[in-house]
Order: C-alpha cells, then structure tokens, then sequence
C-alpha cells in the first residue's frame, strides 16, 4: 500500500498492531520523522520548525539550527508578529506558513510558542508574544488556525512554564496554582480552546518538581479533560525523562527517535503491567488520527507563491514595527531635502530572525539600506557608514570617524542599532539588556555631530532605551523583521507605510526593575515565580514605577480620538462599544485597547489587566464603531479553593485606551457575580462561616443577645474575634455553640 491509498480508519489499524509496533509509533524513526508500520500502509510523517518559517533539513536533522534547510519564507519571529495585535494578518501569515509546509510534504509546523516573557533576560524571548495571555493566546489560536486551513497541523510549544533557557532541561518553575492558571497557562488555553492544535509540545522543565513529560494533572487533566484537547502531545526534543511515566501522564509521542530506548521501555512495562494497554492504546490512536488527518495534504501537497509570500512577510514586518518616539514628527522623513546619512552595518547586513531551532533559510533578503536608496533615488541623497561591526567588542576607530563625518555633512541621520547574533539565542538567556558599548559609543559621537538622529532598532527581545533615547528624535523598533524587514522599515522611515504596531511586552527603565529580579533565573535547580500574577505591566502599575515604554504603546503618523464608550449587554458576554475617529491628516491604524480592573475583589488581583483588543484601519477623518466583546472569563480568577473560575459579584472597571497607560475612557459596571461558596469546615473562620449565605446566619442567630455578639461585631475588635476559627471559639467558656453543634451546622450547610 501506498501512503496515498485509502487507508482503513485508526481504529481499524488500531486493532491490527502487535504491542511492539504501537510502541515504536510512539517513538520518532528519526530527528524528524514518526515511525511508518509498511505492513499497514502507516506512513512516517515529517514534522519540523519552526513558528515564523519552515526548517525543513533535507539532510543532517539536528533541533539546534545547526544545519542548513530549504529556502522558505522568513516571516517576523513572534515579538514583531505579535506587536500587530492583529488576529486578522496572524491568521494569513499562518495560510502562509501552511502552504509552504504543504508543499514541502511536512506533517507538522513546530510552532507557534506561546510562554509568557516572565523575565526581559530569557534568551528566546524573540520566539515568543507577549508578557500577556490574552494576546499571546489570541494572537496565537490565528496562527494555528491559519496553518491548519491548509491541511496540516501545528504543535503549540512548550507546554508549559518553560520561560528561561537557563538550565530548560531540567529546572523546576515553582509556581502557585493561581498563577500558573491566569498568566502561564492561559495563552495555552485560549489556542486549544479556539484553534485546537492538531499536536501540544510539551516543555522540557519540570513544574513544581514534576516533569511536564510525565505530569498527568498537565497533560491529561488540565488539556484534554478541562480544556477538551483533541489532538496528539508531542514531547519537546529529548524531553522524555522516563517513557513509560510519560505515556501514562499523557505524553503521545517521543521526538526526536530515542533509538528504540523508549520502545523496549513501553512494551517492557506492558508486559511487566505497569503500563495499560489502555494507556498505550490512547496514546497510539492518537498518532493515528494525526496521521490520518495529514493523509490528504500528502497527497497532494500543492506549491506556493515565492513572491506572494515576500510581499506578506513585508506587510507583516510592517505592521510588526513599533514607533516608540516621534519628537518634531522627524518621521517620517520628508521625500525631497538634504543628504540621508545611513550609519550602521544593520541597515547593510540586516538581523532579521534568531538564533536556534527556529532558524530558517530565507527564500531572499531585504536591507533596508538598498531599499532606503530605492526610496529616495533622484530625490535625496544618500549616504552610508557601517560604524561597527556587529559580533565585535572593539570600537573600530575609522569606522566610528566615517560614521561622524558622514553625520556631519547629512541632515539627518538613520542609525541602525541592535542585538548581534550573539546576544540573545534559543539555549541560553541574556545577563543584562543593553546594546553593545561600540554601539552605544558610536550613537553618542553620531548625536554630537548632527542631532538630527532617527534610531532603527533591531532584536528579538526589549533594549535598554533609558541611557540614549533621550539624545535623539525618534526611535523606531523593528524587532527582527523576518526576510522583508528591511523594505518594511523603508516603507516606515519614508511614510509610504504608517507604523501600527503597539508594544506586546513593557520596556523598563532598567532591567532590575522587573519583576523576576531576585527569582530569575533561579538557583539548584529551583525558580520560584514569586512575583505571582504580576508579571510585566501587571508589576510595573502595581507598584506604580516609571516605564521607558509602556505596554501597548505605539505611535502613528496620525492621531486618533476616542468617544462615546458604551456597554451592552451581547449574544456572547458584554459589548463594549467605542467609537475611533482618524483625527490627523494620513490614513492610519490604531490599536484599541480593553483593561479590566476587579475594583472589589476578596483575592489580590492585578490593577487591571488586559482582556480584549481590536484593530481599526481609518482614513484621515473617518470614525468608525469598534466593539469588543468581554466573556465571563474576563472578570474570573481562579479561585484555589473552589478549583474554577469563579466571577466575585460587585464593581468592575472597563478602561478603553491606546496603551495599558494611556487610557483614553473609562466606565465601570456592576455585576452580580456567579455566587461561588467557600466550602466550610469546622476550623473555618468566624469571618468565613459569617460569609456563608446559610451557616453565616445560624451562626448570628445562636450569637444574638448574647455578649459575643457584641465584641464580634465591634468595630475596632470585631476583626480580631472575626479571625478566630469557630471550632476554637466554641471551646471558649459561655460560647453559645458547642463544639459537637459544629457536624450538624457544616452538613446543614454543604446540603444548602
Ligand atoms: C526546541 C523546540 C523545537 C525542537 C525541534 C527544541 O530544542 O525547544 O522549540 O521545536 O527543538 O527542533
């Protein structure tokens, strides 16, 4: 049989397997193949990196980006992606993405990675979103739904809490359950919910001392019991620790091929009955339904577009680009006028991706050099000085003088500064967050000879801005801009295009002052999240600390105005309606942004928090209603004790705004809450037992007119009687409720 034949169905083939063959379908057959059974006509399926772009190695597989791949599209690595804020762009970027990996005959996209950017230090940051769940997981669940349009799947990686690379293989993320569930697993959530990835990839930490590989409450519990996962989970390569704990936990398959090690594992467990031929079998018809699912793309795998495809990872390096500052309107630069001084070997030799397993071989290159030349060919001149070398730590003299000289004679400089290569990767984190020192020399001496200054950065993951953005007139963040980016940030600096993007990651003042500092990244083989629910802006507000740019800011070559926010009950949650009005003079994009703040709440939350956005393209003076709609679970937490979301009746506040500090409207709303009752227990509170909607007024009525009731209700020392468990306060003499009350009063109150 071949692999295009009608094959019978995976319960069919199932049932036809020996025990050794379902265990070496849970094995690789190689560094990116899964195991065929000839015999049964199961072909082997290639799966392969990565988020922006496809790394399919035709030969010499290894997971570190070490060997070369095929030509494929370079779109922007996540960080830029993301600071589109645009679902819309996601979901055709990942059509893209889809039909290239079609093409290529590839199963299996690895990728998108949607782990929160706890820390600015992580060295993958680029390959991630957003310090937000929200918008990583919507962002996200666009993406994957667009590559699975195409007839092949995705693997949402690294489930979950893999936010470092310091020691990722084996560090334990010590984390509360609250947090875990409204920061670190949500974005998971959202993209099972909304797109539900063909494959999951779980992560190679362990999580509160337990393996993600093998962690059942994780893979079973958690995603498919409570979030309804469908497909196969995956482990990231060479994440398994002890195979058969995996399978159980629900770990489907294991990548790269463990070289029959994990094979002999399962059937030996099998055999010993330490493994169920029930948790195999789920495990192996979940390999078989992915193969089924990828059979008709292989069949015929189609072809794509080079050039279509350039011109979407241009518009997306577009839209990626984010406009921290604009002092005097510098940007965008005037079509005729004097010299264009080019200073920066980025500008020539542009860092448009990072390094790893999500590297890619671009079909071609953009520099935003050659592109800025076309731009102002007969109009300005212009000129260029490299001033540095990229991977060098010595101030190269003659390069730097070029630069200054070139500076002097111009009237404007674009300098082009950022990470090189080597300071930020897949495997390693960042010690600080500062561009390199011959950079930053370079920049000072350009600003002394001309303060016409214009910087363009690149890196995949936030810069120091503090020690220099202040010495120059606009600063536009690039991020790295995939293979297009260079005509992208032409089109911006030259005002064909106007920058949109907003920032999906705070910019602090200094790196110290994150939240992770102190707990990051962590010591033997221990990170705690200590900062709980307060990561990235969630901190910086909570302790009201400067920013040198906030979350969700971006600038535009427009200005847009705000009015007449509204709420309204909808089909799908509560409508907020807000109308945007293009008040300047070039047609623009603006980014509309909904926080909620839970302004009564009886747990600790967050000031306010992100809960939906939406993106309006308007013409100069063109309004138009955009309407956002916030479901139950923008107002829940995860209330611990009760083990669900849980929505707290009273005041919440909804603030509408162009960043998380820039809040252009604001309203707040009642809402009764969905009633969730504290189970009680006889050591409970006095406070507590008060609280409950039936025990509370047992409790009141056996305390009235006695003098209990006097000092637990005081004003001054009610709180402190209040704080006492009712099971003690009934071994107090004259308490009017005996210790053997308290059975009777809980299973009243359980039945209620
Ligand atoms: C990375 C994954 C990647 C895999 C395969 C691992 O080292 O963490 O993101 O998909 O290799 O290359």
């Amino acid at each position: 049989m071949t692999d295009t034949d009608v094959p019978s169905s995976p319960a069919e083939l199932l049932a036809q397997l020996t025990l050794e063959e379902k265990a070496a379908l849970l094995d690789g057959s190689d560094f990116w193949h899964t195991e065929p059974v000839q015999r049964l006509g199961i072909p082997a399926l290639m799966v392969t990196d990565g988020p922006h772009g496809l790394r399919k190695q035709s030969e010499g597989g290894d997971h570190l980006g070490l060997n070369a791949s095929v030509p494929a599209t370079c779109f922007p690595p996540a960080a830029g992606l993301a600071s589109s804020w645009n679902v819309e762009l996601l979901q055709r970027v990942g059509e893209a993405l889809g039909r290239e990996t079609r093409a290529e005959k590839v199963s299996v996209l690895l990728g998108p990675g949607v782990n929160m950017k706890r820390s600015p230090l992580c060295g993958r940051n680029f390959e991630y979103f957003s310090e937000d769940p929200v918008l990583a997981g919507d962002l996200a669940a666009a993406m994957v739904a667009g590559v699975q349009s195409q007839g092949v799947g995705t693997s949402l990686k690294h489930y979950a809490a893999n936010n470092q690379e310091t020691q990722r293989m084996t560090i334990s993320a010590d984390v509360d359950e609250r947090t875990l569930r409204e920061i670190y697993l949500t974005a998971f959530e959202r993209v099972v919910k909304k797109a539900q990835p063909w494959t999951v990839m779980c992560s190679y930490n362990r999580i509160n001392g337990v393996y993600a590989s093998e962690d059942p409450w994780l893979l079973t519990r958690v995603l498919r019991e409570e979030w309804g996962f469908e497909g196969l989970v995956v482990s990231d390569w060479g994440a398994v620790n002890v195979r058969e704990d995996g399978v159980r936990a629900g770990l489907d398959l294991e990548m790269p091929s463990s070289s029959g090690a994990g094979t002999r594992r399962i059937v030996e467990a099998v055999n010993a009955g330490t493994l169920s031929t029930e948790a195999l079998d789920k495990a192996v018809l979940n390999v078989l339904n992915l193969v089924e699912k990828a059979r008709a793309a292989l069949a015929d795998p189609g072809s794509f577009d080079v050039d279509a495809h350039h011109a979407l990872a241009r518009e997306a390096a577009t839209q990626s680009a984010v406009l921290l500052k604009n002092e005097q309107n510098a940007l965008p630069l005037a079509a005729t006028g004097g010299t264009v001084a080019v200073v920066g070997e980025f500008a020539r030799t542009p860092r448009y991706q990072g390094a790893g397993s999500s590297q890619v071989n671009p079909t071609r290159l953009d520099d935003a050099l050659s592109a800025l030349t076309a731009q102002f060919q007969g109009s300005r001149e212009v000129t260029f000085a490299a001033g540095y070398v990229p991977e060098s730590e010595e101030a190269a003299e003659e390069l730097v003088s070029q630069a200054v000289a070139h500076a002097a004679a111009a009237e404007v400089v674009v300098v082009f500064l950022g990470l090189p290569a080597s300071y930020e990767s897949e495997g390693y984190d960042r010690e600080h967050t500062n561009l390199p020192p011959t950079q930053l020399d370079l920049l000072e001496r350009v600003v002394a000879a001309n303060p016409n200054v214009v910087v363009v950065l690149a890196n995949g993951s936030v810069v120091n801005l503090e020690p220099w953005q202040h010495s120059v007139k606009a600063v536009l963040e690039g991020w790295l801009g995939g293979q297009a980016g260079g005509g992208a940030v032409a089109d911006l600096l030259c005002g064909v295009a106007n920058p949109s993007g907003k920032l999906a990651e705070t910019i602090p003042v200094n790196y110290r002052d994150n939240p992770t500092i102190g707990n990051f990244p962590g010591e033997q083989g221990h990170v705690r999240y200590g900062e709980g629910l307060l990561v990235g802006y969630r901190w910086y507000d909570a302790r009201s600390l400067p920013v040198a740019a906030a979350f969700g800011h971006g600038l535009s070559y427009t200005t847009f105005e705000y009015s007449d926010l509204q709420l309204q009950a909808g089909e799908n949650g509560l409508d907020v309606h807000v109308t945007i009005r293009n008040s300047g003079d070039v047609a623009g994009s603006e980014v509309v942004q909904v926080y909620v703040a839970d302004t009564e709440a009886s747990v600790s939350r967050p000031d306010a928090e992100l809960k939906g956005f939406a993106r309006v393209t308007l013409e100069p003076g063109e309004s138009r209603e955009v309407v956002v709609t916030l479901d139950e679970r923008a107002f829940s937490f995860w209330h611990t004790t009760a083990g669900r979301w849980v929505v707290e009746g009273g005041e919440f506040g909804v603030r509408v705004g162009a960043s998380s500090r820039d809040i252009r409207l604001a309203t707040t709303i009642e809402l009764p809450g969905d009633g969730v009752v504290t189970p009680l227990a006889q050591d409970s509170e006095a406070e507590e037992w008060l609280a409950h909607p039936s025990a509370g007024e047992k409790v009141r009525e056996a305390l009235e007119g006695t003098a209990w009731s006097e000092m637990m209700f005081d004003p001054h020392n009610g709180q402190m009687m209040r704080a006492i468990p009712l099971l003690r306060l009934t071994r107090f003499p004259g308490f009017p409720i005996a210790e053997s009350d308290l059975p009777k009063l809980l299973s009243e109150a359980d039945a209620s």
